[in-house]
């Protein structure tokens, strides 16, 4: 699918399959999400813009870059916050924002219960964090949020994505770049991602 990518690489797959598997406790699943969200920030850090500047090193100048915009990650409250921590150690420069979002049960529909971001959105790099990407109006009404707030330049990092999910994202926002590590086979009659993992928010915090 166009701008979505698939990350392969061997300790995201492993750490992923170690997510999935209903016998990892919170405890865990907490370090596991941490972890595997860092090494996909590689991954979807790939294309930000950089500019050339000079360094002096202890020895004479140096040719070098720096991120040519700041970077502000914004997570989906509650199962965003799980991947926060890994993608502030790959970037702990990044500023952070938040959004709060509920899926009600039995419409799916997904509900604003927070929203606070930083100021001056359209010049900065934005990563929406969420690990599941599910029916996709969570991430849409994320999306959409962002962009009314004058984001102009947004990626998307969910963990696990739904091709029902990816469908709804890409039919609002066509060309939006999306991360994830795997796209699952479809949802179920209760809108959760087959194989997927549970309910990744209950998993994280016990509940
Ligand atoms: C989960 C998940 C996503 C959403 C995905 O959150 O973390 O935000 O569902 O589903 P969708 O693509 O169908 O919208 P949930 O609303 O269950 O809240 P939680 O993180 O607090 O558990
Ligand atoms: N939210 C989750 O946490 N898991 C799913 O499978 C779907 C939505």
């Amino acid at each position: 699918m166009k701008n979505v990518t698939v990350i392969h690489h061997p300790l995201v797959q492993h750490n992923l399959t170690r997510l999935r598997d209903a016998r990892t406790q919170p405890q865990e699943f907490r370090r596991l999400l941490s972890e595997i969200a860092g090494l996909m920030t590689y991954e979807a850090t790939r294309s930000l813009g950089v500019k050339k500047v000079s360094v002096r090193t202890p020895m004479e100048k140096s040719a070098g870059v720096q991120l040519e915009k700041e970077i502000v990650l914004v997570p989906v409250l509650r199962a965003g916050l799980g991947m926060l921590g890994g993608i502030l150690e790959m970037i702990p420069h990044a500023r952070v924002g938040f959004i709060g979002l509920k899926r009600e049960e039995t419409t799916l529909q997904a509900h604003f219960y927070h929203k606070s971001l930083p100021k001056n959105l359209s010049r900065c790099e934005v990563i929406l964090i969420d690990p599941m990407l599910a029916t996709g109006g969570s991430a849409v009404a994320a999306i959409d949020f962002l962009c009314e707030q004058g984001a102009k330049s947004i990626h998307l990092v969910s963990l696990v994505a739904a091709p029902e999910g990816i469908r709804r994202v890409r039919k609002s926002h066509p060309t939006l770049p999306i991360f994830t590590a795997a796209i699952d086979r479809q949802l179920n009659g209760v809108g959760y991602i087959l194989p997927g993992l549970g309910d990744a928010g209950d998993r994280l915090f016990g509940t």
